[in-house]
């Protein structure tokens, strides 16, 4: 009902200024178009505003320990987080606000329901969404930049993006890997969990900071697995977790190019979440056609897009746009050639390239929400 009100009272000022402006046009407002869109804005103006909160959350350590202990009153918190509880009784009551913690008013106890844990405390859930908030900051800080590109008509580097752009990314695709790579999308590749159980040479090109090539490292001790990336301070990054897991041994990371890595006779190619940020993605394919054994197969995991922008027109394409818009196709434009395929490319335009890098077979091997996992064979 309050929500409402405002909304009727913001198209009453709305209808004023549209009065004034009626030489200029003919085009009226619709009261009940007008009133949903300003319920959307305050909604997304809200969300907007919840990532600042959000990680102060995650920084202070706060979900963590209203996961852990259950629901508690400001004080406890605040003694328990050691902050300061007049800071806190702000933060939690925009957290009661938005849904993100459940308020007791007879109790005055804040608890983290278990389906916002999810989201917010267990860093493995499918659905742990920080590196989302994090991504935000990230895009935030690198407007100036590209801002400036679409004047210019170039890209920003990977490595010039603001912040710690690729820390974001990491943490953001993380979970899907962690729950899906293993256990659903390489079994759904034909025959290749059978390779990598006897030893198989593997080459995850665009690694990042290398959570896939170590977690398909873990599972498949007997394989070994070499991450490619061009940005040497991701290579650091997946050296340094290669060993916080302990699979140095059939792991090693290379500062190397999509399209001339070094190496051949590789059994799988992965490419997780980057095809579409490379500059030349039919040079890649063609060399990763090369570097593959004649019975190899390439792995592209991409983002979850239909062909067309009518199919992409939903939460999900929403996101990955802004992604594509900020990240993705800044990083492709600064490379040679500049496809810009961005980040919402869809399985036919991927088809095509991967065709054109002389693969003859390209089949969507699994899916979920946010990812396609194609196989492509020579
Ligand atoms: C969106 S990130 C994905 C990183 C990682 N695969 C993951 O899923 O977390 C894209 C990655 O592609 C890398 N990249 C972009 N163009 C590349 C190229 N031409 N050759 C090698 N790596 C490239 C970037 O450095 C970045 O690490």
């Amino acid at each position: 009902m309050r929500s409402l009100s405002i909304t009727l009272s913001l198209f009453c000022t709305g209808r004023k200024i549209m009065q004034r402006n009626a030489s200029q046009s003919d085009k009226t407002v619709n009261e009940d178009k007008l009133n949903h869109f300003i319920a959307q804005m305050l909604g997304d103006l809200g969300g907007a505003s919840s990532i600042a909160m959000v990680r102060l959350g995650d920084a202070l350590g706060l979900y963590e320990i209203l996961h852990t202990n259950g629901s508690m009153t400001c004080e406890e918190l605040a003694k328990a987080a050691k902050v300061n509880e007049r800071y806190l009784r702000e933060w939690l009551s925009h957290q009661a606000a938005s849904n993100y913690l459940a308020y007791d008013p007879k109790t005055a106890r804040f608890s983290l329901p278990p389906e916002q844990a999810m989201v917010f405390a267990n860093e493995d859930s499918p659905v742990y969404m920080m590196g989302g908030f994090d991504l935000m900051v990230a895009m935030l800080e690198n407007q100036n930049k590209v801002q400036a590109a679409f004047k210019s008509g170039g890209g920003v580097a990977w490595g010039d993006q603001a912040g710690c752009m690729f820390c974001a990314v990491a943490r953001f695709f993380r979970p899907g890997y962690h729950n899906h790579l293993v256990r659903e999308w390489l079994p759904a590749l034909d025959g290749v969990v059978g390779k990598l159980e006897s030893g198989a040479k593997v080459a995850d090109v665009g690694c990042g900071h290398g959570w896939s090539t170590v977690l398909m490292a873990k599972a498949f001790p007997r394989s070994q697995f070499v991450g490619f990336d061009f940005h040497p301070g991701s290579i650091e990054e997946a050296q340094a977790h290669a060993e916080m897991h302990g699979v140095s041994a059939n792991t090693c990371f290379e500062v190397g190019l999509a399209k001339d890595y070094p190496g051949t006779d590789y059994d799988l190619v992965t490419c997780f979440d980057c095809l579409h940020d490379m500059g030349d993605p039919t040079g890649a394919a063609a060399h990763i056609r090369k570097s593959l054994k004649p019975d190899g197969i390439w792995m592209i995991v991409e983002p979850m897009a239909g062909d067309t922008l009518e199919q992409n027109l939903n939460p999900v394409g929403r996101l990955y746009y802004a992604g594509s818009t900020m990240i993705c196709l800044p990083t492709s434009l600064s490379q040679e050639v500049g496809a810009a395929l961005g980040a919402q490319a869809g399985e036919a335009r991927l088809r095509k390239i991967i065709t054109l890098g002389g693969f003859n077979h390209v089949q969507r091997a699994a899916e979920t929400p946010f990812n396609m996992i194609l196989e492509a064979r020579p």
